[in-house]
């Protein structure tokens, strides 16, 4: 299959033809690649079993990991879920469009191939506008994972989309890179305690601040081990992982630079090649094969946007073992980390 990357930018006025062109593609069943704020999305009609399965097929996806559905107008949420809560509507009020997903009671409407057989879908209301304009101009609900290849990194740019997707979709949407950088906070409405499944941009203080009680973290996501189940299908599997073994140092600055430094060397005397994830405040400290910055180590949202581009470039640069800072910054340090800590398959050294 021939895969067209089409630019869109909806200043212009030809972008109202690419979304034309991709809201047939998604009518007719078939899979298009999309912007959202977030990441970007692999994208079908999400009450379409046989689009779902496609989706699953593109991605390399196990078939019980559920997908999100993504809307654009809170109206069509009566036809795919059974009830909504007052609390879920607070955080729609609150956080829609955006970076939030919320988990609902599906309706039968909502195929089981889009929730991997569970009776509960998680639904998002994006907040790019070429992710809106799709939704409205295709008339679906669209079932949208990220559009990488199952356990490589989110595509933050349409580049890393067409190096996992090429020849196996249709149409990949390029609108640029996104602002976020990691995927949408998903929360738990159906127990007593609303729960994070998976930390965001939306943050456990943001939700508890709306909804004025208590939110929980997924004991399954904190654990170190797979000793407890996350909620989450998603987040059981290995994810986000570079080819090269990745190893966080965690500490006061000046010893973090010095253990690092000692152990690329280590590594480099064995004949090995080293990267290094620094920040602009220690970039020029480090001695090693590859050395990148993430960002200005006050700046988290750029620490967030960078993380999966450079996650794939040390990829691209086939080292053989990485080394990282730590950023367990103050507002979405705990979404950075659950995706590095994953990424690291949890090796952290303190210092
Ligand atoms: O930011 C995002 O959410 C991006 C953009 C494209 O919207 N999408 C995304 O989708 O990250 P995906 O498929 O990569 O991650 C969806 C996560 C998975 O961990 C999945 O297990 C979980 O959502 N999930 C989906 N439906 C669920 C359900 N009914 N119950 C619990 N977890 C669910
Ligand atoms: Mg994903």
């Amino acid at each position: 299959m021939k895969t067209i990357v089409a630019k869109v930018d909806l200043r212009q006025a030809s972008s109202a033809e690419v979304i034309q062109t991709a809201a047939k593609i998604l009518q007719e069943g078939g899979l298009v690649a999309f912007p959202t704020e977030t990441v970007y999305g692999l994208g079908g009609n999400g009450l379409d079993s046989a689009a779902c399965e496609k989706i699953y097929l593109a991605k390399g996806r196990p078939s019980d990991n559920p997908l999100i559905l993504h809307i654009s107008e809170i109206e069509e949420l009566d036809r795919i879920v059974a009830e909504v809560s007052l609390q879920a509507r607070a955080l729609m009020d609150a956080f829609w469009p955006g970076p939030l997903t919320m988990i609902f009671k599906k309706k039968d409407i909502v195929p089981a191939k889009a929730t991997g057989g569970l009776d509960t879908v998680a639904i998002r209301m994006p907040k790019h506008p070429v992710a809106l304009r799709l939704i409205e101009g295709s008339g679906c609900l669209i079932a949208a994972p990220s559009a990488n290849t199952s356990g490589k990194p989110s595509p933050t740019e349409a580049s890393h989309v067409a190096l996992d997707m090429d020849g196996r979709i249709p149409m990949i949407l390029d609108g640029g890179p996104v602002g976020i950088g990691i995927e949408s906070t998903i929360v738990d409405l159906s127990e007593e305690t609303p729960m994070i499944l998976r930390p965001g941009y939306i943050t456990q203080e943001m939700l508890q601040e709306v909804l004025g009680e208590k939110v929980c973290m997924d004991p399954g996501i904190i654990a170190s081990d797979s000793t407890r189940k996350p909620k989450a299908p998603g987040m059981k599997y290995k994810h986000y992982a570079p080819k090269a073994d990745l190893v966080l140092v965690e500490g006061e600055t000046d010893k973090v630079v010095a253990r690092i430094n000692e152990l690329v060397r280590e590594k480099q005397q064995l004949g090995q090649k080293v990267g290094v994830i620094a920040t602009d405040e220690t970039l020029l400290r480090y001695e090693a094969d590859h050395v990148v910055s993430i960002g200005a180590r006050e700046d988290e949202d750029a620490i967030a946007r960078h993380l999966y581009k450079i996650l794939r470039e040390f990829d691209d640069w086939n080292v053989d073992a990485i080394y990282s800072e730590s950023f367990a910054t103050p507002r979405i340090g705990q979404a950075i980390m659950n995706r590095l800590l994953k990424a690291a398959g949890h090796q952290v050294i303190p210092v």
